[in-house]
């Protein structure tokens, strides 16, 4: 009795370990050439067995692009005819890398502070939200040439009295989680930060005095000011002058090269110009 008893827990304790062991090993099975087909790639080689993301893409019919849609006039939300719909300047250089690539765009609206996890996990082919070229990004991702110019600059309510960097000393702050205008403020002796997921929550929180600025890119701090006139100003100084670069995973240098083409045609056929004079020259912001 005792014996039976014995083999058959045995038994069910090799059953369970090999159950165990099986999966733990399949799921290194499967990492395995992936890994290595990622230290491959980043070694300026094509992955051999890994479905590269160009293929991916065009087997899929459709590139996911991850964006913070709350970043007027580079992506934000628009109603058209009762139709909620994702727009900008961003938008628009997706839709002609989809274009390129000859499948649909689908977009992912996302906290911004998560676009580059969602990159790096492929939750997303790439990463368009204004991002600035910065040296601590590059360090997990590409980025595309340049395709803007454009500084932060400080986005205040009407009467602050706030014209400088000098005068935010001591203030409360607020900013978007993992910008560079997180970063700016965060060295500002005495400045209190308040952290928003999204920049339209900020912007409320500026326009009911609870922050006294926010840290922004320009034309994102002029949009949010022509639509707020009596409530919103900016204060004179732009405080850096970086450029913007779509994010691209490491490995993928074949999609980096289809983007770098798009933006370099898109310049080159007058589209660009186009592009520029419709979201951040002749761009009305209505509300
Ligand atoms: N240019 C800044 C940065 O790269 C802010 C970008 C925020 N973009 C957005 N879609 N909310 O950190």
């Amino acid at each position: 009795m005792i014996t039976k008893k014995f083999f058959l827990t045995l038994f069910i304790l090799v059953f369970i370990a090999a159950a165990v062991l099986g999966t733990t090993g399949c799921g290194q099975k499967a990492q395995a050439p992936q890994q290595q087909n990622n230290s491959q790639d980043a070694g300026g080689g094509r992955g051999v067995q890994q479905e590269d993301t160009v293929d991916k893409i065009k087997k899929a019919g459709k590139l996911v692009l991850g964006t913070s849609a709350d970043y007027p006039p580079f992506e934000f939300h628009q109603v058209t005819g009762g139709k909620d719909e994702i727009v900008g300047f961003d938008i628009d250089l997706a839709k002609a890398i989809a274009k390129e690539l000859g499948v649909e765009l689908e977009i992912k609206d996302i906290a911004f502070e998560s676009i580059i996890p969602a990159v790096l996990s492929k939750t997303v082919d790439l990463g368009i939200a204004g991002f600035t070229i910065t040296e601590e990004r590059k360090k997990s991702v590409n980025f595309s040439d340049p395709y803007l110019e454009g500084g932060q600059q400080i986005i205040t309510y009407k009467g602050s009295g706030i014209r400088s960097k000098e005068d935010l000393k001591g203030k409360t702050i607020g900013v978007q989680l993992g910008t560079t205008g997180e970063e700016i403020a965060k060295k500002i002796e005495g400045a209190k930060l308040k952290q928003f997921d999204k920049v339209d929550a900020a912007m409320l929180d500026l326009m009911n005095k609870r922050v006294e600025a926010v840290i922004i890119d320009f034309a994102v701090a002029q949009a949010y000011a022509t639509n707020n006139p009596d409530k919103l100003e900016l204060a004179a100084e732009t405080l850096d002058d970086a450029a913007k670069a779509v994010v691209i995973r490491k490995e993928d240098g074949k999609l980096l090269d289809v983007v770098n083409k798009v933006i370099k045609d898109l310049k080159v056929s007058g589209e660009y110009d186009r592009l520029v004079k419709k979201w951040f020259i002749d761009y009305k912001p209505a509300n």
